[in-house]
């Protein structure tokens, strides 16, 4: 068995300059397969609504739900760092935060995400000093699709440029270990994550980032007819899905994924 990725595994990977290979899954099966296909880390995403539970947003997910299915996929890693998503209005607050938290990572997680900037310094700086792991969400961030009127690409105005470079940096400051970008131009991205010491992985952010991600249904070729620009379907030239999560693992240390296709433009 290979050792276990470690957040000190992931910052040299960021080091090296080797992107770093992140995928979701929700249940055991799923999980080990994405696991044997070498992922980095493995994203427990609160996506769940959408793809599991067969929702349009992830605002009716439940740190119950979370908690479910990170105990799920714990049973079937090895070696990736298994991350959580703490789920909607869970972490509005610090001590909210901390008992979110404390249900995921005895379920199994190794890390939290939770997504925006300045409303979750406090909460990001309360548990990275209580020994609990934290990776950010800027971007595009689904729990906020009504405030953000949508799923959009963010950071195109100036504002927002600047505003998505501090919310970055605080998080860093604050104690995140990751940093996770979505749908935002890939200059910004990429400035973003030269800018940082923390790993940062990107979702529709181009590919000068430190990593990727995708939601698992999306690599598999099962998002749909609508799915986003940056989603690749790695099962269409693959017979089977471990071949499909190897391509997949495979494109993103070659950097061959996400191509221009695949990214925004400022
Ligand atoms: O919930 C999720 O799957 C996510 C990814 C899209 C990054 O947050």
């Amino acid at each position: 068995m290979s050792r276990p990725v470690t957040i000190e595994a992931l910052a040299a990977l960021k080091r090296e300059r080797t992107p770093i290979a992140m995928l979701t899954a929700y249940d055991a099966t799923l999980a080990r397969a994405v696991d044997a296909a070498g992922v980095d880390c493995i994203l427990v995403g609160d996506s769940l609504g959408n793809v599991v539970q067969g929702r349009t947003t992830t605002v009716p997910v439940t740190v119950d739900d979370m908690a479910y299915h990170t105990a799920c996929v714990r049973r079937g890693v090895e070696r990736a760092l298994v991350v959580a998503d703490l789920p909607y209005l869970s972490y509005a607050g610090v001590d909210a935060a901390v008992e979110s938290a404390r249900r995921v990572m005895q379920a199994g997680a190794a890390m939290v995400k939770l997504e925006g900037g300045a409303p979750v310094l406090d909460a990001v700086r309360r548990l990275t000093e209580h020994g609990t792991p934290v990776c950010g969400h800027l971007g595009l961030t689904p729990q906020s699709v009504h405030q953000l009127s949508g799923y959009k690409v963010q950071g195109r105005e100036a504002e927002a440029r600047d505003r998505l470079r501090r919310e970055a940096r605080a998080l860093e400051d604050a104690g995140a270990s990751l940093l996770v970008l979505e749908c935002v131009p890939s200059s910004l991205a990429a400035e973003i994550a030269s800018s940082l010491s923390i790993p940062v992985i990107g979702i529709g952010a181009g590919v000068e980032v430190d990593g990727q991600v995708l939601v698992l249904h999306d690599a598999l070729g099962l998002g749909g007819e609508r799915v986003p620009r940056f989603v690749r379907d790695f099962m269409a030239d693959s017979g089977t899905i471990p071949a499909a999560l190897s391509a997949y693992v495979e494109a993103v240390r070659s950097r061959s994924f996400p191509g221009p296709a695949e990214s925004y433009g400022d």
